[in-house]
């Protein structure tokens, strides 16, 4: 939610160009609006270019210059309009700042600097950081730090000095990730890694409390309510530059959702310990509660599932339904997280609340340095590589496969699971044929002009329909409602008519039969039945053939559902990476 991008003594010495470029890869955080202030080579005065709508084939012309702030926007407080989007100036354009959060307390604060006659040009909550730091007399950097501990809410922030060329972050809840150039003395600051993976993989995560300055003399990081200096090691990350590109593909999520070829059997070798850690506490009788938000709440429920399958009870919740459950939460819960970014504010707000209550904590993450991966005790990243399209793909198959070998560690079956992942891993491939594609398109256009669609599923096919819906909704806007199975016949056929696409999915499990009456039941109703499933049946009126893998079928089943949503999404004009309205990580309540 919100991208910050920052270089300092670009080497090409157009430092407004890459942050343009960088902004681009961080587009994904928001695409309301963007902008970028850069710091002329010729020129006293900072120069801002901003303006709303996706920055994709945007380009600027602001002059040469070695150093630049640009950001990305998600919308909070104020409209969509040039106005509002970032950077924002103080009253004499002597600094510029980005911000990512939600400043709370801004009312208060800008009430204040109103009566002292500062003159705001926005509505955004981000513009009174700028005013609350001219405002003050001390250095720069302590203005910065002292206003930034003055903010309440989950934040960070970059501010851009043009008389020290000097860029001065701080960290407290919203990610910040500094990228270290050595070789060529160029330094970055980013919200996510891919905004600078093309010039460097040596980084270092803030922390909350944690601010630095950046000038062409190099990065110095501070403890920010000391203001003390604070040593620290940059880590060196195993990503590589096409895990940021397209590589080929036409849009991220494509490739991403091609990229499962192989992620599904890499997240089957990692964590192996942490597995057996958290297997230990729940043989300790530690009562399990897994939560998430959208597409990774869909996983912690089909990991309730899994879990079951071993014997163990669990409980589900979205994150952002947990408070009145929360005095459930003791020291004898095991409390597991799953989150693709580890920045969502609701995810990371429930972590919180049961920390409070003495919960034993795990993170089922992708994205490194989270704020999520240093609230817990236990974290499980699940190295599926930084997924850059909005809507998640990847990381929810390898998050789903860590919970699988969870429960299979829990039976001292790792092994076996391991095989079987990898056997997955080779079956899914039979998705991407050309044939099986050209399939796929077909169905995808024959539901182009639909307004609604309906999906069934059982057992682990309930929580695998639920997420193969969000897919269709959040790709192609299309309204796809799910639903268990068995309810059905409790309301929602009447919902069916003649023609109503209906998908049914389902495995060859002990649902099979109960699944397919309920599809009868729509049949009868002159539903258009399409089942993805790994048998045929006659109660389908087309098939979408998935592998037969056993408990594991529900993969197969939801990477149909990717796939149709993207295809879907690409027939009604939609664009599959930016979904309209949608933030890859909501770091706001
Ligand atoms: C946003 C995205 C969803 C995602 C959810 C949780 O709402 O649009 O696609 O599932 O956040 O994100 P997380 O990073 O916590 O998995």
């Amino acid at each position: 939610m919100c991208g910050i991008f920052a270089v300092v003594n670009d080497n090409s010495d157009n430092a407004a160009q890459t942050v343009l470029k960088g902004l681009k890869k961080l587009e994904y955080r928001g695409y309301d609006s963007w902008g970028i202030a850069v710091k002329p080579a010729d020129k006293p005065a900072l120069q801002v270019d901003k303006h709303i709508g996706k920055i994709g084939d945007a380009n600027t012309d602001l002059p040469k210059g070695k150093i630049a702030i640009g950001h990305t926007r998600w919308a909070t407080h104020g409209g969509v309009t040039d106005q509002n989007a970032h950077p924002h100036l103080d009253c004499n354009g002597r600094i510029a700042v980005i911000h990512n959060g939600i400043v709370e307390n801004y009312r208060d604060l800008k009430d204040k600097l109103m009566k002292k006659g500062h003159r705001f040009s926005s509505q955004t909550d981000t513009e009174t950081v700028a005013h609350l730091i001219e405002n003050k007399k001390n250095s720069l950097k302590e203005a910065v730090f002292s206003t930034f501990n003055e903010l309440t809410g989950s934040n960070a922030i970059g501010v851009l000095d043009y008389q020290s060329e000097t860029v001065i972050a701080a960290r407290n809840g919203s990610p910040l990730v500094v990228g270290f150039d050595k070789k060529n003395s160029q330094y970055f600051l980013g919200s996510d890694v891919p905004a600078f993976l093309k010039y460097t993989n040596r980084v270092y995560f803030l922390k909350d409390g944690e601010g630095v300055t950046i000038s062409k003399a190099g990065v110095n990081l501070y403890d920010l309510y000391s203001g003390k200096r604070k040593e620290f090691t940059p880590q060196v990350l195993n990503w590589k530059l096409e895990d940021a590109e397209k590589s080929g593909y036409p849009h991220f999520l494509l490739k991403e959702i091609h990229e499962q070829k192989n992620t599904i059997s890499g997240t089957a070798s990692l964590n192996l310990n942490e597995l057996k850690q958290v297997a230990d506490l729940i043989r300790k009788k530690y009562k399990v509660v897994l939560t998430g938000c959208g597409t990774a709440s869909y996983c912690a429920l089909a990991g309730k599932y899994y879990l079951s399958n071993v014997g163990v009870e669990s409980q589900t919740y979205p994150a952002n339904e947990i408070m009145p459950f929360v005095r459930f939460i003791d020291k004898k819960t095991l409390f597991i997280a799953v989150s693709q970014s580890g920045e969502t504010a609701d995810t990371l707000i429930a972590v919180k609340a049961a920390k409070t209550r003495g919960a034993k904590t795990v993170a089922l993450v992708n994205a490194r340095g989270s704020t999520l991966e240093r609230l817990t005790d236990i974290v499980l990243p699940v190295g599926a590589g930084p997924e850059i399209a909005v809507v998640s793909t990847k990381a929810f198959t390898a998050q789903l496969a860590t919970l699988y070998l969870l429960s299979k560690a829990l039976q001292g079956k790792i092994s076996q699971a391991k095989q079987k992942l990898r056997k997955l891993q080779g079956e899914i491939k039979k998705l991407f044929t050309p044939i099986a594609i050209k399939h796929l398109i077909a169905i995808a256009k024959s539901l182009l002009d639909e307004e609604h669609i309906y999906l069934i599923g059982k057992h682990s096919n309930y929580p695998a329909s639920l997420e193969f819906a969000l897919k269709i909704k959040e790709t192609s806007y299309l309204h796809a409602e799910p639903f268990a199975a068995g309810e059905l016949k409790h309301g929602v056929i009447t919902l069916i008519q003649k023609d109503t696409p209906c998908f049914i999915l389902a495995s060859n499990d002990e649902s099979k039969e109960e699944v397919l009456s309920s599809a009868s039941q729509l049949k009868a109703r002159g539903g258009r039945i399409i089942g993805i499933a790994p048998f045929e049946a006659e109660e389908f009126d087309e098939v979408i053939k998935t592998p037969d893998l056993g408990d594991l079928t529900i993969f197969p089943n939801i990477i149909v559902g990717q796939l149709l949503g993207y295809y879907l999404g690409i027939g009604r004009g939609a664009d599959p990476d930016k979904p309209r309205n949608l933030a890859k990580s909501v770091t706001v309540k």
